[in-house]
């Protein structure tokens, strides 16, 4: 018995660092990016712009959107060496392996983001830094493409810069044959509002593990590929592809109460239900159970948000869940919205990645403009044994 990990809630939330990026009220469902609320957002911005707002500070005026949105156009190509690196997984690798793996490559092909390699503090250098936001922010949608494209058997799709960021995406993903094509506008408005409310969460696991990572002053590929790795796991990004898996385990709504019962005896778990800091309805729960209804009208119903929402009716009239302050969160039906679009569940923490980039390149940001920039160094509470002498291997049980 190697030891268990010892948990108590207490340390688990004790991480705390100051920002202005995102404020959340977690009792009053509250979220706000720069201080504007995420349902304003949502409906009347774009994900590019909110991504200029995080990292900057505040909204672009029309001269600093257009630039910024052309230098992200301008940097959607990946190296050929990359693409040969991804053709080299295996044909049924998870697409969120390859990217983390492929975001990772990334650092070695810029040693401008590396202050050992390039000699300089890239954090003292706004011009260098700006270059990592525009490659990483440009590329992560051609890599998650490009996985895509992988995981279905078919060749890559270059970027065509001459779409929208979003529509851009979407298009590598199935680039017809027809002239002309272009992504529907509903799905390509639904997808931009995924992204606008995925971009940034206050100091959420992934996100804290950005900062962990680049006070280290590691270059920015590196610790996107670490924050990145935190985010594949199911308690996290990976949620959305677990809450399909259990709507589709649990396949009618008359199974809905034994399933219930077996989360109560706690052999099962309500997945997209919960969150450490949401003890109300997550916010951006409320604001895609209206998309969802944008893709039904285009796509027709996808039979799982009957169960979705009857589970939802269920949990929400039962104490065992109203006592714990469980509600939906973020994932909860952003996966059936995914599913209905046609994506692969493997790549919905893919469909997370791209614009939490936006938000980790944020606090990447902050983080190391802070002028009292320290390194991570967490300290632990020791409950282990003191003071043992070595045993002889002859003496011991
Ligand atoms: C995201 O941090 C962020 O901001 C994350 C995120 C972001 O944008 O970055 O919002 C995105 O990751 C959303 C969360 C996605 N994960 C899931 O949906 C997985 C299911 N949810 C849980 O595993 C859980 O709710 C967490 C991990 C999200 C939060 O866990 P906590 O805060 O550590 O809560 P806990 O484990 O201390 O639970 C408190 C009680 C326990 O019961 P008791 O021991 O008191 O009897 O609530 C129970 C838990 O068993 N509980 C659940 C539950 N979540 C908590 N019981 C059943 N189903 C659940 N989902």
């Amino acid at each position: 018995d190697f030891g268990t990990m010892i948990y108590d809630p207490g340390y688990y939330n004790t991480a705390v660092c100051k920002s202005q990026i995102t404020y959340i009220d977690g009792d009053r469902g509250i979220l706000e990016y720069r201080g504007y609320p995420i349902e304003e957002l949502a409906e009347k911005s774009s994900f590019l712009e909110v991504g200029y707002l995080l990292i900057y500070g505040d909204l672009p005026n029309r001269e600093q959107l257009n630039v910024w949105q052309t230098k992200i156009m301008n940097h959607t190509f990946i190296h050929e060496n990359l693409i040969s690196m991804m053709k080299g997984f295996r044909y049924d690798a998870h697409p969120m392996g390859m990217l983390i793996s492929t975001m990772s490559a990334m650092s070695t092909f810029y040693p401008d983001a590396n202050p050992s390699l390039a000699g300089v503090d890239i954090y003292k250098n706004k011009q260098l830094m700006n270059k990592q936001i525009f490659r990483i922010l440009g590329k992560l949608p051609t890599i998650a493409a490009c996985a895509y494209r992988h995981r279905i058997g078919r060749p890559y799709n270059d970027p065509l810069n001459t779409f929208t960021y979003t529509e851009n995406f979407l298009y590598m993903l199935d680039r017809l044959s027809e002239t002309n094509y272009k992504p529907h506008p509903t799905l390509t408005r639904a997808l931009d509002k995924l992204f606008i409310i995925h971009a940034d969460h206050e100091l959420n696991c992934s996100t804290a593990t950005m900062r962990q990572i680049s006070s280290t002053l590691v270059d920015p590929y590196t610790a996107v590929a670490g924050a990145a790795s935190a985010l594949y796991g199911p308690l996290h990004g990976g949620a959305t592809e677990a809450v399909l898996r259990m709507l589709e385990a649990i396949g009618t709504v008359e199974n809905i109460p034994n399933f219930l019962s077996l989360v109560k005896q706690k052999k099962q778990r309500l997945m997209g239900f919960g969150h450490r800091v949401y003890k109300s309805y997550d916010p951006r729960a409320k604001i895609l159970k209206k998309v969802t209804q944008e893709i039904f009208d285009l796509l027709g119903m996808n039979p799982l948000m009957k169960i979705a929402v009857e589970l939802e009716r269920l949990a929400l009239s039962d104490s065992y869940f109203i006592d714990r302050q469980l509600y939906p969160n973020v994932d909860f039906y952003s996966g059936i919205i995914y599913k209905s679009m046609g994506f692969p569940t493997d790549m919905f923490p893919v469909l997370f990645s791209i614009p939490r980039a936006a938000g980790w390149l944020a606090h990447w940001v902050e983080g190391l403009s802070d002028p009292e920039l320290r390194i991570f160094r967490p300290r632990q509470v020791y409950l282990g044994r003191r003071g043992l002498t070595y045993a002889p291997l002859e003496s011991r049980q």
